[in-house]
């Protein structure tokens, strides 16, 4: 038994900010520095009444709609996401409501920017078990809510999001193969260090980061890993169709893809127009690659992710 994505969907909020509406709202930025610097040219932000599973939703319907699945023959639903709607219930069991189904297992999946490539391989191994036949499987993420709009060197780096995949039983791969790490003792180069007690927030619940840190961790781990998946699967890295990575940064992209040895134009970048999303930036890049035409059946992508904790991993699939 395989798991393979038969769906793919993504939604973004309507309201695109600019990095020159950022230098209009008295961000003291450029466009110029943030281009430069990250690739990023604008980002989609939620408006005050959506939340992760609002965005979830959206990406759900369409990703159902593009497998032909009804929501009830949906059997497990897993969220990526460290913006949830409430400490809990988790955000996947507000999609189960919103989808209008019941009974079948939901829970989140915190691993921050790798989250989408933890909740596949999750997804994927419940498939392969024979106990489910059917996953929906999201990344959704409102960062702008964690955001310090004063703080204008992590500010002007993320966005809102979410994409989602059908990962469905079937006799043919499928996801070829997937790894999973992570390095807690990197804990503090990038958080979110904020705590509930009593009612009240403790602490800072605004993302810090130490960015060239996290720019040399992230290259290292995301050619590691993209290696340890084909060794996995026993292929060689001209085989790889499409890299999908986490779209953090235009430069870490590139310095990915030459570690790998893998020319730009098969990088799916979406990063220029979503800015970071965290959890939803691999499956919102695949949706936007799949619908485009780029993406077509038979080809192996390589998805891989790195984020807070730090966590890092990637999926082989062949579409
Ligand atoms: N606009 C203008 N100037 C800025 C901005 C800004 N938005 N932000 C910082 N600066 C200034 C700094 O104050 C500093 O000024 P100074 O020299 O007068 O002190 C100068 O720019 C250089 O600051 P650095 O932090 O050294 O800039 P750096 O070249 O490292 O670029 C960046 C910062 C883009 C964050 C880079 O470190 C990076 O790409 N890191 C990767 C981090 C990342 O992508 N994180 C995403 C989350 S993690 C993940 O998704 C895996």
């Amino acid at each position: 038994m395989y798991a393979r994505i038969t769906g793919t969907g993504s939604y973004l909020p309507p309201q695109a900010v600019t990095n020159h509406d950022l230098v209009a709202r008295g961000i003291d930025t450029s466009d110029e520095w943030i281009v430069e610097r990250t690739g990023i040219r604008q980002r989609h932000i939620a408006d005050e009444r959506q939340s992760a599973s609002d965005l979830a939703l959206e990406a759900s319907r369409a990703a159902l709609g593009c497998a032909g699945i009804a929501p009830e023959k949906v059997d497990l639903i897993v969220v990526a996401t460290s913006t949830p709607d409430y400490i809990f219930p988790s955000t996947a069991c507000l999609l189960q409501d919103k989808l209008g189904i019941k009974g079948c297992a939901a829970f989140d999946v915190q691993a921050v920017c790798s989250g989408f490539a933890y909740a596949m391989a999750i997804a994927e191994k419940f498939i392969r078990s024979g106990s489910h036949r059917c996953a929906l499987v999201v990344g959704a993420e409102v960062f702008s809510r964690i955001l310090d709009w004063n703080d204008r060197a992590t500010c002007v780096l993320f966005g809102d999001g979410a994409g989602a995949v059908v990962l469905e039983a079937a006799e043919t791969p499928g996801i070829l193969a997937s790894a999973l790490h992570a390095d807690g003792s990197y804990n503090e180069i990038l958080s979110v260090p904020g705590n509930v007690c009593g009612g009240r927030v403790i602490g800072s619940p605004f993302l810090q980061m130490d960015g060239q840190a996290v720019f040399k961790f992230a290259v290292r781990v995301l050619g590691d890993v993209a290696h340890e998946v084909l060794q996995h699967a026993h292929m060689p890295q001209e085989a790889v169709d499409w890299l999908i990575p986490h779209q953090a940064n235009i430069r870490i992209l590139q310095a990915t893809a030459k570690r790998l040895g893998l020319p730009m134009d098969k990088v799916i970048t979406t990063v220029d127009r979503h800015g970071n999303t965290s959890a939803a930036s691999i499956p919102l890049a695949l949706d936007v690659a799949v619908r485009d035409g780029r993406i077509k059946r038979g080809d192996n992508l390589l998805l891989e992710g790195v984020g807070g904790g730090f966590t890092w991993g990637a999926v082989l699939v062949k579409f």
